[in-house]
């Protein structure tokens, strides 16, 4: 496995509590550099690497940057999305506590290339205490001029402001994330419009994750072109996972794009604690898909895990062991959704609750054929009428479920 630091080469190396101390490892280079250029060549170099927005949906961030430069407007908003609520997904916590001036120095590109005059960084509540850490970044950013009026002294203004969300998983899909910096309740709410031209409080806005800031200001400043010889296809580059459950070292690892997932899963996490067969993977979160261990030697790309059955999504890779059955992983999962749904819409809200009856019954051995039916049916309903992707994906796993392990699904509740 290649050894590669491209996101992480900073950690470590600075006191990040310290502008200074980040200007001395060539900290806002990349933003100088960024200031030289046409905004459209910067979205054009996101793009000739093909970097896909690391918060889930796997959305083109060069195309996104390109598309909401186009947008008319003169009071753009930029936002980044720190909400990072998937389960097993905690690698932009690394990258806000790690390399938190990197972060904003993207999001300065981010205003520059989109020609938004503020932003917003909405962070999930649970991480209050990096709130100090930014606030103070923002606040020493202000004071050498990369923040505010004029900056650089290009003509281009832009500040930032700190939001904390209160908890709720539902707040990180990007209209609820939107209503709850409005101060209304977070909420999905119907598209179009799209939020690239009608966003808080009905201004064009651009809504990025964590990972997929941090990745540019280190791509301004590759001129070897290191990220781009990592990976092969539409996978390029490296990836930051989250390896979590019955593992020996949990954690974040930065991976080339082509890894496979034994060496993520043996290499890096140290393997499966107690040397346990495993169970079944969950990747990318609740709203994720699972495989069993036959996944182990496929390379980690977005197209050999979906050609697997399963997909990248929030960069999570949850392991379980045998000594869990797969009925009782998703029971616990459904627990979640049940828990998360907004309420808003009828598939989401009644369609989990039905679910979770349903798997509860199977837990008892009570389950009857027209049971089971009537759960694919609502999960199949589910993903194709609720109102935001929080519906849409809540059954994957069960759906992932049914297709890997067809032995659970039987009447009676067989496991
Ligand atoms: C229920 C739900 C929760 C989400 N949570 C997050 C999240 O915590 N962080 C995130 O970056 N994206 C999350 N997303 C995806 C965002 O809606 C959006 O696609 C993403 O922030 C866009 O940034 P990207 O293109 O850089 O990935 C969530 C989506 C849904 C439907
Ligand atoms: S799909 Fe679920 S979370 Fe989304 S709006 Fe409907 S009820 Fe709310």
């Amino acid at each position: 496995m290649r050894d590669i630091k491209f996101l992480t080469k900073n950690f470590g190396k600075y006191d990040t509590s310290s502008i200074d101390s980040y200007l001395s490892i060539g900290g806002f280079d990349a933003l100088k550099k960024a200031v030289t250029m046409e905004p459209t060549a910067i979205s054009d170099l996101i793009a000739s690497v093909k970097v896909k927005g690391r918060g889930g949906a796997e959305y083109d961030m060069g195309r996104k940057w390109s598309q909401a430069r186009d947008v008319k407007g003169d009071n753009k908003l930029l936002i980044c999305n720190a909400d990072e609520g998937e389960t097993t997904t905690f690698k932009d916590r690394e990258l806000i506590k790690n390399d938190p001036f990197n972060l904003l120095e993207a999001m300065i590109i981010g205003a520059y290339v989109v020609g938004a005059v503020e932003g917003f960084i909405y962070m999930r509540g649970e991480y209050a205490c990096y709130r100090p850490l930014l606030l103070d970044a923002m606040r020493q950013c202000r004071e050498k001029g990369f923040l505010g009026k004029n900056i650089l002294g290009k003509g281009f203004d832009f500040d930032i402001k700190l939001y904390s969300g209160a908890g709720a998983y539902v707040c990180g899909e990007g209209t609820a994330l939107i209503r709850s910096i409005e101060g209304k309740a977070g909420r999905p709410r119907m598209k179009p419009p799209f939020i690239k031209v009608s966003g808080a409080f009905a201004r064009p806005t651009c809504l990025n994750n964590v990972e997929s800031f941090s990745i540019v200001p280190h791509l301004l400043l590759d001129e070897k072109g290191e990220y781009a010889s990592c990976g092969s296809g539409n996978s390029i580059g490296t990836k930051m996972v989250s390896v979590a459950g019955n593992v020996n070292r949990p954690g974040v690892f930065e991976i080339p794009f082509g890894t496979t997932v034994r060496e993520i899963i043996y290499d890096l996490a140290g393997g499966v604690q107690h040397n346990h067969g495993i169970r079944l993977i969950q990747f990318g979160g609740a709203s994720g898909k699972i495989a069993d261990a036959s996944i182990l030697d496929t390379p980690y790309t977005y197209e050999a895990l979906r050609g697997a059955g399963v997909m990248v999504g929030s960069g999570g890779i949850l392991v379980i062991d045998e000594r869990t059955s797969v009925l009782d992983f998703l029971r616990m999962n459904q627990d979640f959704f049940s828990e998360e749904s907004c309420g808003q819409c009828t598939p989401c809200r009644e369609g989990n609750l039905h679910i979770k009856i349903i798997l509860d019954k199977m837990a008892e051995g009570k389950a009857t054929e027209e049971d089971l039916r009537v759960m694919e049916k609502i999960a199949r309903v589910m993903s194709m009428s609720s109102l935001c992707g929080l519906g849409e994906t809540a059954q994957n796993t069960l759906m992932s479920a049914m297709r890997v392990f067809p032995e659970v699904f039987q009447a009676g509740g067989a496991r």
